[in-house]
């Protein structure tokens, strides 16, 4: 492929001297890409002295990148670094391997199977009710910390099924969450030591792994020795058999597949619930009009799977909250060989962003997008928008393969907490976000008053 014959990608705007455009989008990543959004068209470049950076920002260019021509992109290296701690699961491993895997998983997150799972969402969620109703009338509280545990509890339940006792989804959440943030750290570090080299971080690091991946062991190997019948994600996970050669999954494959879970199903859920109630703090026409709709589908009741169909406006809530706030901000990919974007020359190598919280936000694509309006979701609004315009959950083969189970865990949520509480930022109160590989508040801290309604 000759890149002579192609238009030249135009370079960011904004220079560091030494580490190029690379230095802001590390600094402040989403002004960065806004800036330089506006002055482009569909694609620019990032200068850095060690990677080529592509950043692509047309839906268009977005679909044949993650769908199209999915098999040029890999995973950016941020995965890589991801898989120290994941190993081998659904979000961090490639090619033939990759394929079979989620082959061999997908049945588990079927609509049946998910359905099955309404119960132990209503009860994890009562749990989190009982827990709200301490919380005294003038304090605030951590409704991001609320929402981590709840749905760390639903997916250890729907994993394990509902009688793993507590204390075990403690220690998986603690050291998880150890694992994760060091994990973090490592992919914006500019100097990565291997793991055996024993500093302080790489030595807890391996602590927290070791930790998890004994609880997980135990549990697996425990279910080996018993006969009893389960009806959840890990027997699911356990009797799945590749189609071709009757293969099943490893203990090592099984134990990877569970942590992948258990990290990709529960921050992101969080994170998403987290942003919708600041959302709504600030939007009280949008509250009430929701608070009406759970009110008139559910009364006092706890939803069944006919009134989550009857939950519209919930569920366009749950749309516009992760439109303005995609807990996954950014996907990266990375091209294995030369290829050619919008006319535009793509080196072998070369990281292509796809910053899916500007894109979501572009006023290119979207009319007042920086405003919360849930009725642009309305079916018959949205009819005909662009796919990739709107992709929280990725797309093309790679689309997270626990959507489903995301949406339907949010609406019961969402749903069951309106009915008690009305949660409400202080007067004043703002919350910045911290752009890490997920969008966050600000020191995972969303401080909120809990109203009892009734
Ligand atoms: C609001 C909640 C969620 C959001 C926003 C979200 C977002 C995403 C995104 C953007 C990807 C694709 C990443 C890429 O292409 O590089 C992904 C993949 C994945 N997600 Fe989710 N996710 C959510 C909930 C869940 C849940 C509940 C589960 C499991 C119970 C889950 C499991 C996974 C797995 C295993 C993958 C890798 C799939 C594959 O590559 O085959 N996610 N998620």
């Amino acid at each position: 492929m000759q890149k002579a014959n192609h238009k030249p990608i135009p370079k960011n705007h904004k220079e560091h001297w030494l580490l190029g455009g690379a230095y802001y989008l590390i600094k402040d990543p989403v002004n960065y890409l806004f800036v330089n959004m506006a002055k482009n068209d569909g694609i620019f470049r990032i200068t850095s002295p060690v990677i080529k950076t592509v950043v692509i920002y047309n839906p268009e260019h977005i679909k044949y990148v993650l769908q199209d021509n999915n098999k040029n992109y890999t995973k950016s290296r941020a995965y890589k670094v991801l898989a120290g701690l994941l190993g081998q699961g659904l979000l961090t491993s490639e090619g033939d391997f990759w394929r079979k895997q989620r082959r061999m998983a997908q049945p588990a997150f079927h609509k049946e199977r998910l359905n099955a799972m309404l119960e132990t969402m209503v009860t994890c969620t009562q749990e989190t009710i009982a827990d709200l109703n301490t919380v005294k009338p003038a304090e605030t509280t951590n409704i991001a910390n609320h929402m981590m545990a709840l749905t760390l509890n639903i997916v250890a339940k729907a994993m394990f099924g509902s009688e793993i006792p507590d204390n075990i989804v403690e220690t998986v959440g603690r050291e998880l969450n150890i694992a994760n943030e060091l994990a973090l750290e490592r992919v914006s570090s500019p100097v990565k030591l291997p793991l055996w080299v024993p500093t302080h971080k790489n030595t807890e690091q391996l602590r927290a792994c070791g930790a998890l991946y004994k609880v997980i062991d135990d549990i697996i190997e425990k279910r080996h020795k018993t006969s009893g019948h389960y009806d959840d994600l890990l027997q699911m996970l356990m009797e799945a058999k590749d189609e071709d050669t009757g293969e099943q999954m490893t203990d090592k494959q099984l134990r990877d597949e569970c942590l992948t879970i258990f990290l990709a199903g529960h921050e992101t859920t969080a994170l998403a619930l987290s942003w919708l109630w600041k959302l709504l703090s600030d939007n009280p026409d949008k509250k009430a009009t929701l608070a009406a709709e759970v009110e008139q589908v559910l009364g006092n009741r706890t939803p069944t799977l006919e009134d989550l169909r009857q939950l519209t406006y919930t569920r366009m809530c749950i749309d516009e909250a992760m439109r303005l706030y995609p807990p996954a901000w950014a996907i990266g990919r990375r091209a294995i060989e030369a290829d050619v974007i919008g006319g535009h020359f793509i080196a072998p190598n070369t990281n292509v962003i796809l910053p899916v919280y500007c894109i979501h936000r572009s006023p290119e694509l979207w009319d007042k997008p920086n405003d919360f309006i849930p009725e642009r979701f309305d079916k018959e609004r949205i009819k005909g928008a662009d796919k990739f315009a709107y992709f929280p959950f990725g797309g093309g083969p790679r689309l997270c393969i626990g959507n489903n189970f995301a949406l339907m865990e949010m609406q019961i949520i969402v749903a069951m907490l309106v009915q008690h509480f009305n949660f409400n930022l202080r007067e004043g109160q703002t919350i910045e976000t911290d752009i890490l590989l997920t969008l966050r508040p600000k020191d995972g801290n969303m401080p909120m008053l809990v109203e009892r309604k009734g």
